[in-house]
C-alpha cells in the first residue's frame, strides 16, 4: 500500500448555487447545481497515513490547525479509514493559491484534494462518481471539484446518487472568472451554518421553484456558449441565493460595501460596452464573469477601483487528480 499521496483540486464557482440541504448530515442538497472549476484557485494536499501518530495532524498554508480546526478533516479521514479498514492517523499538509474564508470556495478544493489524496494513499481505487459523493460529505460543493471543467451536481435522496459529473471539458468555452477581493475578513456565518438556516427563509420554497426553469436555461446557455443568455441568469441566481440568506432567521448579510459597489459597477460596465456579469458565493468577494476576449479590459478597470484589494484571474480548470510531488514534511 502506498502510504502517501498528493492531489490537487480546483475551487469552483457555481452558476446555479447549492443552498440548503435535504440532509445536513449527509450534505444532500435540495437542488442540482452547475459550476466551473477555477484553475487559478487550487488546493494541493499531501496525505501520509502513519502508525506512529496519536491523532491526525493537519497543516494548512504552513499553519498547524488546532483540535477544532482539525475536526472536520478528521471526520472526513474517518470515512476513508472506514472504507479502507485503516487504523492509522494521517499527517495532512495542504497549500492554497487563494485566501481562505472569503467566498472563494476553499472548502471545495480542500475537501476534493483531501478525498483524492487520502483514498489514493490508502490504496483505494474509487471511480470519479464515488470520489465525488465522498468529497460531498466533507463539503457539499467539493463534489463539484472532482470532475473536470463545467460540472453538474445531482440532488438525490441517497448518498450514492448525489454526485457531480462533467457536462463540458475546460476547453468547451473560454469563460473567465476574475475574482475581485474586496474583503479578507472571515465570513460572518460559514456555509454549513447558512445551509442549516436556509429552511428558516420563507423565500427558499419560491427560489427552489424558480430553479425549475433557471437551471435548464443556465445549462443550455452554457452548452450553447450563449453569453447574452447566460450572463443575466448568473446575476439573478446570485441575488436569489443572497435573498434566501437575507431572509433567514436570523438574517445573514455576507456583503461588504465593496460588494455592492461592484454589483452596481458591473451594470455600468455593460452600459459602456464591456459584457461582464457578477456572481457571488457565501462571502463578500465578487466573481466577475467574462468571455476571454474581455478579460484584459476588465482587469484594467479593476485596477482603477480603490475598493478592490486584489484580483484573481481563473480559467476553466481540470479535475481533481493525484500529482507526483509531495509537500515538504509529509510522508
Ligand atoms: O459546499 P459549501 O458548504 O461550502 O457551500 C457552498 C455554498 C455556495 O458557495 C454559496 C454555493 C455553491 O453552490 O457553491
Amino acid at each position: 500500500m502506498a502510504a502517501t499521496a498528493t492531489a490537487r483540486a480546483c475551487a469552483n464557482i457555481a452558476f446555479i448555487k447549492y443552498w440548503g440541504n435535504l440532509s445536513c448530515e449527509l450534505r444532500l442538497p435540495y437542488n442540482d447545481s452547475i459550476s466551473m472549476n477555477l484553475d487559478g484557485a487550487t488546493s494541493t494536499t499531501t496525505v501520509a497515513w502513519r502508525d506512529d501518530l496519536p491523532t491526525d495532524v493537519v497543516v494548512v498554508d504552513g499553519v498547524e490547525l488546532d483540535r477544532s480546526g482539525t475536526q472536520r478533516a478528521s471526520e472526513h479521514l474517518d470515512r476513508v479509514r472506514a472504507l479502507a479498514g485503516l487504523d492509522a492517523r494521517a499527517e495532512v499538509r495542504s497549500v492554497n493559491t487563494f485566501p481562505m474564508g472569503t467566498g472563494i470556495a476553499s472548502s471545495a478544493s480542500g475537501f476534493a484534494a483531501l478525498t483524492v489524496a487520502a483514498t489514493a494513499a490508502a490504496g483505494l481505487s474509487l471511480s470519479e462518481r464515488e470520489l465525488s459523493s465522498l468529497a460531498r460529505m466533507g463539503s457539499g460543493s467539493a463534489a463539484r471539484s472532482v470532475p473536470s471543467g463545467f460540472v453538474q451536481w445531482l440532488a438525490a435522496p441517497s448518498h450514492d446518487d448525489s454526485f457531480a459529473y462533467s457536462i463540458a471539458d475546460p476547453g468547451h468555452w473560454d469563460l473567465r472568472d476574475v475574482v475581485a477581493v474586496v474583503s479578507r475578513q472571515h465570513k460572518v456565518v460559514g456555509s454549513s451554518g447558512g445551509h442549516a438556516a436556509a429552511d428558516t427563509s420563507p423565500y427558499l420554497g419560491a427560489r427552489l421553484g424558480e430553479l425549475r426553469t433557471r437551471l435548464p436555461a443556465v445549462r443550455a446557455a452554457l452548452l450553447d456558449r450563449d453569453f447574452a443568455a447566460f450572463g443575466p441568469l448568473l446575476e439573478e441566481e446570485a441575488l436569489s441565493l443572497h435573498a434566501a440568506a437575507l431572509t433567514s432567521r436570523p438574517p445573514i448579510l455576507y456583503w461588504a460595501p465593496g460588494t455592492v459597489a461592484l454589483m452596481r459597477q458591473a451594470a455600468e460596465w455593460r452600459a459602456s460596452g464591456l459584457p461582464v456579469y457578477f456572481t457571488l458565493d457565501a462571502g463578500p468577494n465578487v466573481h466577475l464573469v467574462v468571455e476571454g476576449i474581455h478579460a484584459t479590459s476588465l482587469e484594467r478597470e479593476l485596477e482603477r477601483l480603490s475598493c478592490v484589494e486584489a484580483a484573481l484571474h481563473c480559467r476553466p480548470g481540470g479535475p481533481a487528480a493525484v500529482v507526483p510531488e509531495a509537500l515538504g514534511g509529509a510522508g
